[in-house]
């Protein structure tokens, strides 16, 4: 059975989204009579010829990280590079790992339900969506959580839901959750790296911006 796994992060084998696919492989090795094949869609290149790897595949699992509330740009772009495959993908089984750096899951609901339409439009069969809150914190807990799903995949060629569930302690945070939440985020530490970011690339002064909000 022919397994692709595809890396959507921009930082390619280097961030968290290439350990789970590492972990999601291990546990998908498991089971006898699977070949996997891996793609980096930072390869943005290689994205027509991975999309044909996909379209011959048995199963694709699309492991990519939340950012800024949504899914890469490059990860977008290789799932435009499918289109000229719809009508073609019935027995294709596709699922999908979100992981992100806040511990709520809420925040990856509205990528999920994409995610599930996508597959419908493409006409394959849904494997379901793994969604992992903090992806700052990698230890060996979720990284069993991962291999786990790799492991139970088999025979049904869908996550075990009652894994799903287990994925990430919390859906939203508690109200007192919250209101620490807000104090951390404003600390210095937190906040330095992204004003450095705004301010290498000029967008300091645009930081509050709102450019749909007329
Ligand atoms: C540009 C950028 C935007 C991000 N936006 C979010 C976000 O909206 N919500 C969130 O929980 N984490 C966000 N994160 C954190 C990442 O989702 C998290 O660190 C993830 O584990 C990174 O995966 P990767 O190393 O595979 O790229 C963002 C990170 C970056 C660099």
């Amino acid at each position: 059975m022919k397994f692709l796994l595809c890396n959507g992060s921009p930082r390619g084998k280097n961030g968290n989204s290439g350990i789970l696919v590492d972990v999601l492989a291990n546990g998908l090795s498991e089971n006898a009579d699977v070949r996997i094949e891996k793609a980096l869609l930072n390869r943005v290149g290689e994205h027509e010829q991975t999309a044909g790897t996909l379209a011959a595949a048995d199963c694709a699992i699309i492991v990519f990280p939340l950012y800024t509330d949504a899914m890469p740009g490059i990860t977008m772009a290789f799932f435009e590079k499918l289109a000229p495959y719809i009508g073609s993908l019935n027995d294709l089984h596709l699922g999908f790992v979100v992981q992100s750096g806040f511990p709520e899951k809420i925040q990856s609901r509205a990528v999920e339900k994409y995610l599930e339409r996508l597959t419908g439009i493409l006409g394959a069969q849904y494997s379901g969506t793994a969604i992992f809150g903090g992806g700052m914190g990698m230890g060996k807990k979720r990284l069993d959580r991962v291999r786990k799903l790799g492991e139970t995949f088999l025979p049904d060629l869908v996550f075990d839901p009652l894994l799903l569930d287990r994925t990430t302690g919390m859906d939203r945070l508690s109200p007192v959750g919250s209101k620490i939440m807000k104090v951390v985020a404003s600390m210095p530490l937190i906040q330095t790296p992204w004003i450095r970011q705004l301010k290498a690339n000029g967008a300091y002064d645009k930081r509050d911006d709102r450019p749909y909000a007329q």
